[in-house]
């Protein structure tokens, strides 16, 4: 049976982006693998990067995370779900990996070098990053991932520091796979260009927490095809911020409606805008309804976690102990 794993950071309010490109797949997958589907709020990572991060609110953050991922269906108790830094042989993997990956590797990552491009001084953590990604994953032995695009690079390091680990000190990790949604491989920010991503600022996303006014407000104001000038051009719904947004959230009537409106002149941005509105809110308005309720019995998120770190350290612990004795160390 395959070994799912994955990871996703503490930004509170998961954006449509990690929704489509990866949460869904979550609970897809859990729903197939049950407790073979280990997924977790990776706050280790967070404070990698020191412009996004923030002591104030990381713990806020984390909890905000675990409670957009169960209210968007993910059962902790059919999966195992739990915070990074519960379970500390998360951090003790991660330092038997970095002595077998070459810096150069490191600095080869295109994640990497985008936001240390942006820093002052660059803290090892961030170089590291990837190594301790690699420990996330192999610390359970999964053998699949699923993750957007961005992720592809560091899931084929943590390949590489597998087999350079095998390589070295006998056969113990398996190469995992990263498993990608097919339609949702990169979802586009609300400023029409690249990746959707808060490091672009909030006003360039989607929470899926986010109030459905405020998505209204995003939405208004969104580039559309811009070809379409006039009310009465025909414009291409396949080169349209929306019509993206549309083949996410949308039923096939009403993409029928919007694409061949949009194509015809026959419906106006704003009233496609609205319809997407429409789709959205069925969509998210009961995960936001489902959040708000796991939020009033913080108790209950509380000790999923916990449960869900004493599951994950069941399997994490025999494996750093493996690992651990093959590198050398003295036993007692
Ligand atoms: P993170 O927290 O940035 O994103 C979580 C997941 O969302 C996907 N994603 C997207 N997919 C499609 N379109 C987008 N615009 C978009 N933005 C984000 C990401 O690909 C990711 O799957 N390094 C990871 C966290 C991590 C991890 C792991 C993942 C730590 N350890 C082990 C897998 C396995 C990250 O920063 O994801």
């Amino acid at each position: 049976m395959p070994r799912v794993f994955s990871g996703i950071q503490p930004t509170g309010d998961p954006h449509i982006g990690n929704y489509f490109g990866a949460m869904k797949n979550y609970v897809k997958l859990g729903d197939q693998l049950g407790k073979n589907s280990i997924y977790c709020v990776v706050d280790l990572h967070a404070p990698t990067n020191p412009s996004a991060y923030d002591p104030k609110f990381l713990a806020q953050r984390t909890f905000d995370m675990a409670v957009a991922n169960m209210a968007a269906g993910l059962d902790p108790e059919k999966v195992i779900f739990f915070v990074q830094s519960h379970v500390p042989e998360h951090t003790q993997l991660a330092w038997l990996f970095t002595v077998i990956t070459p810096v150069g590797e490191l600095e080869r990552m295109t994640q990497y070098k985008d936001k240390a491009g942006k820093l002052e001084s660059t803290p090892a953590g961030l170089l590291m990053y990837p190594v301790l990604q690699a420990a996330d994953i192999l610390l359970y032995k999964a053998d699949t991932v699923p993750v957007g695009e961005d992720q592809v690079q560091h899931i084929e390091l943590t390949r590489e520091i597998a087999r350079k680990f095998n390589h070295a000190f006998g056969d113990t990790f398996p190469e995992p796979k990263a498993v990608l949604e097919k339609d949702a491989l990169r979802i586009p920010g609300l400023d029409g260009s690249g990746k959707m991503s808060k490091s672009k600022g909030e006003a360039t996303t989607i929470g899926i927490l986010e109030p459905l006014d405020s998505i209204w407000q995003k939405l208004r104001v969104a580039p559309t095809d811009p070809a379409r000038v006039r009310r009465t051009d025909p414009g291409d719904p396949d080169k349209c911020l929306i019509g993206d947004y549309h083949k996410l959230f949308s039923d096939l009537p009403t993409l029928e409606t919007v694409y061949q409106g949009c194509r015809t002149a026959g419906i106006g941005c704003i009233d496609c805008k609205k319809l997407l509105l429409g789709s959205m809110t069925q969509e998210l308005a009961p995960i936001q309804e489902r959040a708000a309720a796991l939020r009033a019995d913080p108790d209950f998120v509380r000790d999923a976690l916990l449960q869900g770190a004493r599951e994950a350290r069941a399997i994490a612990q025999p494996v750093f102990e493996e690992a651990r004795e093959k590198v050398g160390f003295l036993k007692l």
